[in-house]
């Protein structure tokens, strides 16, 4: 066999070792999924006293089905061949007579998860990179190969719909707390506990009584309240695959090819394809992260504002030891008890939340300068400012480390004429809320180094943020598209349009916030400067003076174009959106990326899309906004 090894122990187990050639991490392609049917072929001869089935990868157990595979789909009769194969397969996993036990290490999702839940028992190993989901959903489709109907069995319909409609992944512990995984070991124990829990015979914990009922005979409460939660996230004209998982669950146990003209629409649909086209994209611009060897264990992050403090947060918790300066302690506490908050909230257990909070250190002295990989700038938008800061920092600095500034409007090319070495300053771009959005943008101004470039994306990417490299123009791509489209929204409120209405348009469009919202989070202060620099001497539009001009900031000052003293924007119900409207708000946004891509600001097209889908939230389901125009001309 080619991915497949089987190996027979003196006990009388078998270990299925999947090991997919040529490859980095294990995918279910149609071949391996036939040898695994050959594997039970096999056993079926001669049952063996039971099989474990692990992974031969160092990566993690199995990362899905083969997304090559599905993303050449053309027809809707190879959509439900596809749903075939791994049903049946895997319902014959569960049937064999012997016992079966998946030993998940690392990575487990979409395909991987659905052969797990098939055996008799699992096993979760409990290390940092362990993970359990059914992401499916995120691709615009379902988890058809028994996921829908064995997790709920599992966990309960409550916890499975929530994996399944949200695809967010789990931990060992929580794995087993769930009772999706019979129990979670450390590494050094796994092999012996593999097989004592194999051979055992216990049976598996039963769901209790009220969960079995509400996967029974209420499943239509769990069903209508599950649709009303999805209907607050997405509309079911742009995203059909969550309302679909809740039908193929509630009325088919979860088998897809029981209702075949769901599986035709699901999978042949536009939002499939453009949600795996997103997953490419999303590939893609890891893709950058790889390209240098550059490692950082040391950050030294310079400014604790409402930027520095939340970076150096960020890359505490991915790991980084970080040292944080501002002028004085009292500047650095705020940010340190954001960081609290932010640890509390993604690490949960206290001795995690503990290290971490042990790895972010206040440095109004700058001590960690000299030491640090990557050193960022975020202090005031203020070029003599900055150029003080370099000017002192650059001889403290280690040969090789990545000096990066923040800035979102200064040019790099006037920032970096202080300095010894002008071709070592790239910048690193985040947005805010730094937690909350995936894209980075890593730019180069003309001539500059390129390792240096390259060593930045690898940093963004060792964050787990998604690097994409822009070259040095006013606003780079995200802040350049969004000014055109506030700025169309802004006039649409001159024109007497209620910004609820305006709101409403693009929120049908499919945009996660609607602009004048946008702007209001952003601040209108922020508004008008980034309209003066990049709108093209376009006046500035009527209703945002007049707020300015009254400190109406937005958000930040608890009145916008919104009411926000309780937190949120206080909206009254929207108007009827006038027909069109929704294009030509979008269309400036999309004029500009076309713009910029034909000046390379951004590499190509591609790109540009992914850019502008993860660094705005532009619709997913849309494929990004040249690939959008692209459909509609
Ligand atoms: P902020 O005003 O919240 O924070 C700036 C911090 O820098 C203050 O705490 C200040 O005490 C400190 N600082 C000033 N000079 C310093 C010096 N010489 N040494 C040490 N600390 C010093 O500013 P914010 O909003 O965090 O912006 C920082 C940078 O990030 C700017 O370049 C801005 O363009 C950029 N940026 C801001 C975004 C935002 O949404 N606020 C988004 C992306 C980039």
């Amino acid at each position: 066999m080619k991915h497949w090894q089987l190996i027979k122990e003196e006990n009388g187990i078998f270990v299925a070792v999947f090991d997919k050639a040529h490859e980095s991490a294990n995918s279910l392609s149609a071949e391996a999924m036939a040898e695994f049917g050959e594997i039970l072929d096999q056993l079926d001869k001669q049952p063996p006293k039971g099989l474990i089935v692990r992974s031969g990868k160092e990566a993690g157990f199995i990362a899905g089905a083969d997304i090559e595979e599905f993303s050449q789909l053309d027809s809707a009769e190879k959509g439900r061949a596809l749903v075939t194969r791994g049903w049946n397969l895997f319902n014959r996993l569960a049937a064999v007579p012997y016992p079966t036990l998946a030993l998940v290490r690392g990575h487990c999702l979409g395909g991987g998860l659905e052969l797990a839940l098939a055996c008799r028992y699992l096993l979760a190993v409990d290390e940092t990179g362990t993970k359990m989901g059914l992401p499916e959903v995120m691709l615009g489709i379902f988890p058809g190969w028994g996921g829908m109907l064995r997790l709920p069995k599992r966990v309960g319909p409550a916890a499975a719909l929530d994996m399944m409609l949200t695809g967010k992944t789990i931990d060992a512990k929580r794995a087993k707390k769930m009772g999706l995984a019979d129990d979670c070991v450390p590494p050094r124990v796994m092999e012996m506990a593999a097989r004592q829990l194999l051979l055992l015979g216990q049976p598996r914990r039963p769901l209790p009584f009220m969960q079995r009922l509400l996967n029974g005979p209420l499943k239509s409460v769990v069903a209508n309240g599950a649709r009303k939660q999805v209907a607050r996230k997405a509309r079911p004209e742009h995203y059909p695959a969550p309302y679909a998982i809740i039908d193929l669950w509630a009325k088919h146990d979860g088998n897809a090819l029981a209702a075949p003209e769901v599986i035709d629409r699901i999978i042949t649909s536009p939002t499939a394809r453009n949600l795996v086209r997103v997953y490419h994209l999303q590939e893609r611009l890891k893709g950058f992260g790889k390209s240098s060897d550059f490692k950082a264990t040391r950050v030294h992050v310079i400014g604790a504002g409402v930027m520095g403090g939340d970076i150096a947060a960020w890359c505490a918790l991915r790991g980084m030891t970080v040292t944080l300066q501002d002028q004085t302690l009292e500047r650095i506490s705020p940010a340190l008890k954001r960081a609290h908050a932010l640890f509390t909230k993604r690490l949960r257990e206290s001795l995690k939340i503990r290290d971490a909070f042990d790895r972010l250190i206040p440095d109004p002295n700058g001590d960690g300068v000299a030491h640090a990989d990557v050193v960022i700038e975020a202090i005031f938008e203020n070029v003599e400012a900055k150029h003080a800061l370099f000017k002192a920092l650059e001889p403290r600095m280690k040969p090789g480390a990545v000096l990066a500034t923040n800035t979102s409007s200064l040019r790099l090319e006037d920032l970096r004429t202080v300095l010894q070495q002008p071709q070592r300053l790239v910048g690193i771009h985040f947005f805010n809320p730094v937690a909350m959005m995936p894209l980075v943008e890593v730019v180069a101004a003309e001539g500059a180094d390129q390792a240096a470039v390259q060593a930045a994306c690898a940093f963004v990417k060792q964050i787990d943020k998604l690097p994409l490299p822009v070259r040095s123009e006013p606003g780079f791509l995200v802040n350049a598209v969004l000014a055109p489209y506030m700025l169309a929204a802004m006039r649409a409120v001159d024109e007497g349009i209620a910004p609820e209405t305006v709101d409403e348009a693009m929120l049908a469009f499919g945009m996660p916030m609607g602009p004048i919202e946008l702007v209001d989070t952003v601040g209108l202060d922020i508004a008008m400067a980034a309209g003066k620099q990049l709108a093209g001497g376009a006046d500035a539009p009527r209703c945002l003076i007049e707020r300015v001009e009254k400190g109406q900031l937005g958000k930040k000052s608890g009145q916008g174009f919104y009411d926000w003293s309780s937190g949120r924007a206080a909206k009254a119900v929207a108007g009827n959106v006038p027909g069109g409207l929704a294009e030509r708000l979008a269309s400036p946004l999309i004029d500009r990326v076309e713009k910029l891509v034909a000046d390379g600001v951004v590499a190509d097209a591609e790109l540009a899309d992914a850019g502008v889908i993860f660094g705005t939230g532009f619709a997913p389901f849309t494929g990004g906004p040249m690939h959008f125009r692209q459909g509609m001309t």
